[in-house]
């Protein structure tokens, strides 16, 4: 299988596209180390893989830089090295300027930003090791301007840049790359648009119209993108920002 015997960290793993991406890499063959915020939502994410020697726990809040050391050693551990690190740990706020205090701004900075780089610093001795590579997570709104989502835009941004700067840096041993998802039908976006809404249907039907294709993407699709940015076939691609946004930062 593609990723046979690989050891792969994938952060914020427990839900979401991170549990996608576990599961797809999981199916392929690899050894994961799935990351929760907490010990329970950990165990709870290997529960729902199905258990097993192939799945590594590694808790831990990837906010801080401390967190991140410690998030990587336990996987490295347990896995016995790293080849791949997907961060996928994120978090989102809608909200309007006026109400992205400075409480919102360090937690989503902390989380998507800071956490990307300090795991990635984490991760580099192993990598360098295994001349491995990793996939973080951006999104359309690293490309692009998002009204409502300006503190998240300027995360994504940084990690659109943060990817590119990094890949240069440790070319040609380790790859560096980012997916930019769309919408993607997950907790993020039905906890934190769809049900917060004053109209909830209205706000579905607009996340679906937003795209050209006319939908979200289901993490499944992110997942099969991530891995096909950390297998052997994208040999030759680093520092590369892939959409996978049915058409949203095509232009309008
Ligand atoms: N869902 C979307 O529409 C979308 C679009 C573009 C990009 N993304 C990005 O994809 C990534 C995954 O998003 P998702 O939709 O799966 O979100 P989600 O909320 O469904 O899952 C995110 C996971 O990360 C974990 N997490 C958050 N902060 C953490 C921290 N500090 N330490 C450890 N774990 C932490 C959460 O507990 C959760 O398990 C995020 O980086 C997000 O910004 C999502």
């Amino acid at each position: 299988m593609a990723f046979s015997g690989k050891r792969i960290l994938v952060t914020g793993s427990s839900r979401g596209i991170g549990y996608a991406t576990a599961a797809h890499f999981l199916s392929t063959g690899a050894r994961v180390a799935i990351n929760g915020r907490t010990v329970a939502s950990t165990a709870e994410g290997i529960e729902q893989l199905g258990g097993g020697d192939q799945l590594i726990a590694a808790s831990g809040d990837v906010g801080t830089a401390a967190g991140c050391v410690s998030v990587v050693e336990a996987a490295a551990k347990g896995l016995g090295g790293l080849d791949i690190l997907v961060n996928s740990a994120g978090v989102a706020y809608f909200l309007p300027v006026e109400a992205s205090d400075e409480a919102i701004w360090n937690a989503t900075i902390d989380t998507n930003l800071k956490g990307t780089f300090f795991c990635m610093r984490a991760a580099l001795p192993y990598l360098r090791d295994s001349e491995g590579n990793i996939v973080n997570l951006a999104s359309d709104a690293g490309l692009m301007g998002e009204n409502g989502l300006t503190v998240y835009c300027a995360s994504k941004g940084g990690v659109v840049n943060l990817t590119r700067a990094m890949a240069l840096e440790l070319a040609p041993s380790v790859r560096v790359n980012c997916v930019c998802p769309g919408y993607v039908d997950t907790d993020m976006v039905r906890r934190d648009i769809i049900d917060q809404a004053d109209d909830p249907n209205s706000e579905e039907q607009a996340i679906i119209d937003y795209a050209p294709l006319k939908r979200m993407s289901t993490p499944g699709e992110i997942a099969k993108a991530i891995a096909y940015l950390a297998s052997d076939d994208a040999a030759f691609i680093t520092g590369s920002a892939l959409p996978i946004d049915g058409g949203s930062t095509a232009g309008h």
